[in-house]
């Protein structure tokens, strides 16, 4: 027993060596890399301060894309090329992030007509800013356990209105956050109220005939089955008034894609601002 301790002692003693010293060329790398870090997050906060006091678009895409063709040529020979570019695109994400807390901090809530992207738009504009996203509905369904056509069959509409007012109340105390809202949102004052006071509204606009092509087949939505065109219209131009009263920015979403959308509401958002 004794024998076996001594001989495995001394085997032990290069590894640990090696290890020890892989180890502190990792120590030494992670201090580099948290000086490098904390240098490049703070600069990304300077350039935010400064776009936001030339009133600059916040969101420039070829800027990433630029960087990240110098990373890929400076990787050329690394076999770890792949990496160090996802490393980065989570960089740019962290980046975006700290700029928007600082240039705009407030919720970013989306209303508008059904069918008109609130969705879509809201998980990439999260995507795009890191800030969180919230569906109204979707946590509606989640938390009764059943879908909004479901709701709406059980319990009628002015049950789904009160589901909704209570889930808008919860959200509205969120930071940080992209809040897409269900059509009908604008229907209640009180919830215009409470999410304005975290929060800056986005309505997205779309002609009727574009919204129509988009919801028309979705079995999804309890207000629009079996409607035609014209009652869809007529619905719209019924809320239009409440969307643009609520709204502190507007924005068309027909004909372009999400990509476009997201850029444009950012720096809208960032660069127009009332207070
Ligand atoms: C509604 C819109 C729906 C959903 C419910 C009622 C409305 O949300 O909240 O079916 O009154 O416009 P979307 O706008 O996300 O479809």
């Amino acid at each position: 027993m004794e024998r076996l301790n001594t001989t495995s002692a001394a085997q032990a003693a290069a590894p640990d060596d090696i290890m020890q010293a892989l180890r502190s060329e990792i120590d030494a790398c992670d201090t580099l890399l948290t000086e490098a870090l904390t240098r490049r997050l703070k600069a990304s906060v300077r350039i935010a301060a400064y776009k936001k006091e030339h009133n600059l678009a916040l969101y420039f895409p070829e800027r990433e894309a630029a960087i990240l063709d110098k990373i890929s040529a400076r990787m050329e020979e690394s076999p770890y090329g792949d990496l160090v570019r996802t490393f980065y695109k989570d960089l740019f994400r962290l980046s975006r992030n700290i700029q928007m807390k600082h240039v705009f901090p407030h919720n970013i809530v989306l209303i508008g007509f059904m069918g008109s992207g609130k969705t879509t738009v809201g998980h990439a504009l999260s995507d795009m800013s890191g800030y969180t996203y919230y569906d109204v509905d979707t946590l509606i369904e989640q938390e009764e356990g059943r879908s909004i056509s479901q709701i709406f069959a059980d319990f009628g509409e002015p049950a789904f209105r009160t589901l909704e007012r209570n889930m808008i109340k919860r959200l509205s105390d969120k930071e940080y956050a992209i809040i897409s809202c269900g059509g009908g949102c604008v229907l209640d004052t009180s919830n215009i109220v409470n999410l304005r006071q975290k929060g800056k509204l986005v309505w997205l606009q779309g002609a009727p005939e574009i919204l129509y092509e988009r919801i028309r087949r979705q079995a999804t939505r309890p207000l629009i089955v079996n409607k035609t065109f014209e009652d869809i219209r007529q619905m719209l131009e019924n809320r239009k008034h409440l969307y643009r009263d609520a709204a502190d920015y507007q924005m068309s979403t027909d004909n372009k894609p999400v990509n476009t959308i997201v850029a444009e509401i950012l720096n809208m958002l960032t660069q127009r601002q009332e207070d």
